[in-house]
């Protein structure tokens, strides 16, 4: 294992990412966390990350009491980066100052030695990095080497090869740092030993064992599926571990896209064989959000809805096994799990944070079942390439992300009004058959049409029309975070809107969103 103790680097879960495309299991943990949970996990490798303090602000983070006599009689090797980096040269001994010269951005920087950094080919080699830093180490610890230096004469590199100790001031994971990803792979692989063989397989065999160890003969195991990648390929998974004592709920809410609860429920059943009770709520919810028209009240309405066709599905269950269930698939991520050393004056703890929006609704605080959480050390990708694995038809795996709260957020005011619903829908099929036709559905990350709630004036057939418009919405991202618009050709578009226009009545009118994220957000509302 290699153990990345994060200490608030915008980078931090990149690093990870990259140890583990080079099939080397890899976990961050908070910066801070005990010397018990580090000592736990037993790594072979520790990377201390960057972070934004200064070694010497107030209450900077440091990993815990007694860590370094841990990794010395231990024999840990330990990769400082950045602040990591400095934090290694101050709690050795060595000085940190204040950055006379601050580096960001793009730099070179001169290998000097023969290192377990860079190896004997690299000598005397000049190389692009990426640097972020304002304080820097200007005497190393007792011991301590400088393996390479920035051309403005600032270290780079350094080592203690005795004790095990290296450290980059620059970011290897960032691939403005063009050599970064050789670094990584000759020190882990060359230098700490490490072996590359953490694969998918891997991953599921031993969430299988866990899943087996964990759910007892007789008890049974709820699953609500949302008809996304996430909580589909949680499913799967527990199923093969259990087979028929998983029992999956998947609810219309009335909210869906066109013909979405046909689909998903014909994958379901035909390609995973899942055993899903299909619940049509339409009417519970779409009573309930008659008139409402505020997005956090529709968000709070929704999400307490889900809740009670959740409770009165366990109810039935009950009757039908005779016992109650006692566990709940959840398809949580790791990137919703990951805790991270906020930034000092952030007002952030350390806390979990899990983000709410994610799990429909939240969990009720009473919940008596436990929870199942299979995918919680996995990235997305990483999520796809198990439900490969697992079958997941990979058409079904490459879908866009779609939110709990489905069309509400994509509706302005009450989604109950007039022929909202069913005029988005159409409009929204007919974008995304076309983005599907031009090949170009893979390249994006979230695609859909926004349905507004005002009047502009048209004219069609020679007759005046006052009707609604409906906005294109389509993003690249990694995870959501961020965006920026998808750049579409401009007969891609003209065709788009032609077909709209003609072919969904009630709208006159086809506008195009081109805000990125920041400022704006990927959904409306
Ligand atoms: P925003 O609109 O916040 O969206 O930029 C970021 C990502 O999250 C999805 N999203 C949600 N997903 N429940 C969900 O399950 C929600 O309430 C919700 N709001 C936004 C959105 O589709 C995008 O992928």
């Amino acid at each position: 294992l290699v153990l990345i103790l994060d200490f608030g680097s915008q980078y931090t879960h990149l690093i990870t990412r990259r140890i583990r495309s080079l099939n080397v299991f890899s976990l961050c943990i908070n910066g801070t966390s005990s010397l018990e949970t580090i000592t736990a996990l037993s790594p072979r490798v520790i990377i201390l990350s960057g972070g934004p303090h200064s070694v010497h602000a107030p209450h900077a983070p440091c990993f815990a009491p007694g860590f370094l006599n841990y990794v010395q009689e231990n024999a840990v090797f330990v990769l400082g980066i950045c602040y990591g980096l400095q934090l290694i040269v101050q709690q050795l001994g060595g000085e940190v100052r204040i950055g006379e010269k601050q580096e960001y951005g793009r730099m070179e920087i001169e290998v000097r030695k023969m290192s377990g950094l860079f190896g004997e080919k690299c000598v005397g080699e000049r190389q692009v990095v990426w640097m972020s830093h304002g304080d820097e180490a200007v005497r190393l610890p007792e011991g301590f080497e400088v393996v390479a230096s920035s051309l403005q004469g600032g270290v780079a590199a350094i080592q203690n090869k005795e004790m095990k100790f290296y450290g980059l001031q620059y970011h290897p994971e960032v691939t403005h740092s063009l050599e970064g990803m050789y670094t990584l792979r000759y020190f882990l692989f060359d230098v700490c030993g490490v072996s590359a063989g953490w694969t998918m397989d891997d991953v599921l065999e031993e969430e299988l064992k866990v899943i087996d160890e964990k759910v007892g003969p007789e008890e049974h195991v709820i699953c609500a599926l949302s008809g996304g990648v996430d909580s589909t390929v949680a499913a799967t998974l527990v199923h093969k571990a259990i087979g028929d004592r998983l029992h999956c709920v998947f609810v219309d809410n009335g909210l869906l896209r066109y013909k979405e609860r046909e689909r998903v429920m014909e994958t379901f059943e035909k390609d995973l064989h899942l055993p899903v009770t299909c619940i049509d709520a339409t009417e519970q919810f779409l009573s309930k959000l008659k008139g409402v028209e505020d997005p956090e009240q529709k968000r709070k309405i929704i999400g307490r809805e889900f809740i009670c066709v959740f409770d009165a599905f366990g109810h039935d269950l009950e009757q039908k096994v005779g016992t109650k269930p006692t566990y709940l698939v959840q398809g949580t991520l790791y990137p919703d799990i990951i805790e991270s050393c906020p930034p000092p004056g952030s007002g952030r703890t350390h806390s979990h944070t899990i983000k709410s929006h994610h799990n429909v609704g939240g969990l009720p605080k009473d919940m008596k079942l436990k929870l199942i959480e299979p995918l919680k050390l996995l990235f997305k990708d990483e999520v796809r390439e198990l439900g490969k694995i697992l079958n997941v038809p990979v058409g079904f795996l490459k879908r866009h992300p779609f939110p709990g709260p489905g069309l509400a957020v994509r509706i302005q005011g009450d989604v109950t009004k007039g022929n909202a619903l069913e005029t988005l829908r159409q409009a929204d099929e007919i974008f995304i058959q076309a983005i599907r036709d031009a090949g170009i559905y893979d390249s994006i990350w979230q695609a859909f049409a926004v349905h507004l709630d005002v009047k502009s004036v048209g004219v069609q057939g020679d007759q005046r029309t006052h009707a609604h418009p409906i906005i294109l919405r389509a993003v690249t991202s990694q995870d959501g975070m961020t965006a920026d618009w998808y750049p579409f050709e401009p007969k891609f578009l003209n065709d788009v809107a032609n077909k709209i226009i003609n072919g969904v009545r009630g709208v006159n009118r086809v506008l195009l969103d081109i805000t990125s994220k920041p400022p704006a957000t990927i959904e409306w509302e």
